[in-house]
């Protein structure tokens, strides 16, 4: 039993980098395996504040190959801002590979990107600018550049005159300037340089560590909701953070992973356009924003905040086969005397317990809500289970019978020390 998902069970940002942190240090490799610098992570440790997009958490550790799985949508400028960023705050940091089948985002995705969600008007997504879905689009339309090929000089300069050709067509279309060539390959090819040390197979050797079984994490980005498949469609990114990505974007087999844990928050947060059904746009959303400082990592946008949607969370935690829950955030709700929990849902016929599919059923349904008793203390102090208040084991124990998975860790801040292990055994097994 060696190997781990780590996978966000909500909308995104459910504190999957802290909790990659903590855990960190126990694996022998942290993969990323989908998304791109839309992603930002945050990891609090020894008075340093790290934020990641592109660079798995685990890199910390400097004993942890992290590694840049195929499923990965990788901005070079980007990734190598953040190794020299993340040098400087500290300087030992652990090895690096990035797979060839990982594809590479360019300025041309950031420009339609940007074009798309303009051409969207009232319907726009939200999404983070990043050309994190153009460059999906260029993937499955099957002209996206990868990491092997844009590494390779001549063959980069190839494939690009191809591509810009393409894409250059659409960005005319939509209103912007065409991109030049001449300037884009002097930037690229100096990045490219720079990354070819990093790039080498990853799937052998992944496979090969399940063989052996050397711990393996992989690090999830986004949420559940976010999923091009699983989530609010079209309100979504365009990959796969659910448990089911890390297999379609790093090569190991679905009977290779053995645990799953959703990382959840105590509430409900998203950022970006789409359906939230439990979103509460009063003073109750706008005071958990506050005492959560519920502000975007990449985007730095507030934070749409509400209550535990329990029903999305049970859906969740079967869509990811989750062996165990990580609730995160348990401190933010200190001082809210009565917290309620989405326990079903209603489409207009009464309430069912299952999640809509289309997005007409996503803006029509009502959350149905439990109410259970708040704290009023700070437990951002408890070390153990017993140090918490009885509301809050209580309200842990809620999440935990509805939606039939045991916590295996609470959070109960940001600092890798403010984390309580209730079940050691369903993390590695
Ligand atoms: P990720 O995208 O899932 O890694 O999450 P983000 O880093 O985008 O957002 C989570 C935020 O919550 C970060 O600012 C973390 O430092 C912070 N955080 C993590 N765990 C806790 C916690 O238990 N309590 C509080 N108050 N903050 C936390
Ligand atoms: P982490 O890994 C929260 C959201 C965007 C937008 C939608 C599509 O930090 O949890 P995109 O740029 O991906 O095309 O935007 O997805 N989104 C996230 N929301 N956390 C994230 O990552 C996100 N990555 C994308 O806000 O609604
Ligand atoms: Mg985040």
């Amino acid at each position: 039993m060696s190997t781990l998902v780590i996978v966000g069970a909500q909308w995104g940002d459910e504190a999957k980098g802290k909790i990659v942190d903590v855990l960190g240090n126990q694996a022998t490799y942290v993969v990323r395996y989908s998304g791109g610098n839309n992603a930002g992570h945050t990891v609090i440790t020894g008075g340093k504040t790290f934020k990641f997009h592109l660079l798995p958490a685990g890199i910390l550790h400097k004993n942890t190959l992290s590694i840049l799985a195929g499923g990965m949508a990788i901005c070079p400028k980007a990734l190598l801002e953040e190794i020299d960023r993340t040098r400087e705050q500290q300087a030992d940091l652990g090895e690096l590979r990035i797979s060839p089948s990982a594809h590479v985002v360019f300025p041309y995705h950031r420009l339609l990107d940007q074009l798309e969600e303009s051409a969207r008007g009232n319907n726009k997504i939200g999404t983070t600018s990043r050309g994190i879905g153009p460059m999906y689009t260029d993937k499955v339309q099957r002209i996206g550049i990868r990491m092997g090929e844009f590494v390779k000089p001549e063959l980069f300069k190839k494939r690009l005159a191809e591509v810009l050709e393409f894409k250059n067509r659409l960005i005319t279309l939509l209103g912007g300037e065409p991109v030049k060539i001449e300037s884009l390959l002097e930037e690229y090819l100096g990045y490219a340089a720079k990354l070819a040390p990093y790039v080498s197979d990853t799937e052998s050797v992944l496979q090969e560590a399940v063989r052996r079984d050397e711990r393996v994490l992989f690090e999830g980005a986004q949420g559940t909701f976010l999923d091009l498949d699983h989530g609010t469609y079209p309100y979504v990114t365009s990959s796969h953070p659910t448990t089911g990505g890390a297999c379609l974007g790093t090569g190991i087999g679905p009977r290779d992973i053995h645990n799953a844990l959703g990382v959840c928050k105590a509430y409900t947060t998203r950022v970006g356009e789409g359906p939230f059904p439990t979103e509460q746009d009063n003073a109750v959303g706008q005071q958990i924003r506050e005492q959560g400082h519920e502000y975007g990592t990449t985007t730095g946008r507030p934070r749409r905040c509400g209550w535990l949607d329990l029903v999305a969370l049970r859906h969740s935690a079967r869509i990811n086969s989750l062996s165990g829950l990580i609730i995160t955030r348990l401190d933010v709700l200190a001082g809210i005397p009565e917290l309620e929990v989405c326990t079903a849902y209603d489409m207009g016929s009464g309430p069912v317990n299952y999640i809509p599919s289309t997005p007409c059923e996503w803006e029509t349904v009502q959350a149905q809500y439990q109410t259970l008793a708040g704290w009023d203390e700070d437990i951002s102090g408890a070390r153990k289970w017993e140090d918490l208040p009885k509301t809050t084991q209580d309200y842990v124990r809620f999440i935990e019978e509805f939606t039939g998975v045991p916590a295996a860790i609470l959070s109960i801040g940001p600092d890798r020390e403010e984390t309580i292990v209730l079940r050691p055994e369903l993390i590695w097994g």
